[in-house]
């Protein structure tokens, strides 16, 4: 664990320098490509199936947009296909939950992912949003505080537009 976590800082460290410019004397920019941009390097081997479990306490990061790492030009372990985090209607992330994805409002569940113990919600499966825009609603445990987006997403990377207190939240 001290070693997954001194890894991840000393990325986020490359990355603070990278956003400097770290330019030379002459003005040129030595900075490594950032996450995201297409000639980031990934390794094959971070190509894994990973899928948020509850109780597990493996993510981090609540509340920030996971795509730009979890990608395929990006350091994180496993290409997520869609991912975030739960809130309570305070704010605070939520512990317990079941993010639900259907092809209607209210339609039959085509995919479910469990949050996990820090808030989070992440999976590698395909969920189907490859092929089409889906509804989402998302619970805390035994259905409580239940609550959907009025309309279609066609992006998993949930915490990319719910950020701060746009968060994606429980009803009260
Ligand atoms: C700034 C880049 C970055 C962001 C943003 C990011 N991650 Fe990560 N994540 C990483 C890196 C790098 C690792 C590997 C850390 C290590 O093993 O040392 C990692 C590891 C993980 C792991 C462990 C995977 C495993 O089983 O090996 C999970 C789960 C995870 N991240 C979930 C998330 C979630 C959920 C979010 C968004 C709320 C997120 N990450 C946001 C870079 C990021
Ligand atoms: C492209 C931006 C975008 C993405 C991506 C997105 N949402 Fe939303 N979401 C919105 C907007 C805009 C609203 C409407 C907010 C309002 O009515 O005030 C909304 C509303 C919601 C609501 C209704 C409650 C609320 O907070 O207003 C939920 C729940 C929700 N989204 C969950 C999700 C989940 C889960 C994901 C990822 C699968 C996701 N959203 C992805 C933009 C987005």
């Amino acid at each position: 664990m001290i070693r997954s976590t001194s890894a991840l800082l000393a990325f986020c460290t490359l990355t603070a320098m990278a956003s400097l410019g770290c330019a030379s004397n002459d003005g040129t920019s030595t900075a490594a490509p950032l996450p995201g941009d297409p000639t980031f390097v990934r390794d094959p081997a971070l190509d894994v199936t990973v899928e948020s479990a509850a109780g597990s306490t493996k993510s981090h990061s609540q509340g920030q947009s996971c795509m730009p790492c979890h990608q395929a030009h990006g350091p994180g372990p496993g290409r997520f296909t869609v991912a975030g985090t739960l809130h309570d209607s305070s704010g605070k992330p939520v512990t317990a939950g079941t993010l639900t994805l259907s092809a209607a409002p209210s339609g039959p569940a085509l995919a479910t992912v469990s949050v996990d113990a820090l808030g989070n919600f992440y999976t590698t499966k395909d969920v189907g949003l490859d092929a089409k825009s889906l509804f989402v609603s998302v619970e805390g445990a035994n259905g409580a505080g239940k609550t959907a987006m009025p309309f279609p997403t066609m992006s998993g990377a949930c915490n990319h537009c719910h950020t701060g207190s746009a968060g994606v939240m429980l009803k009260p």
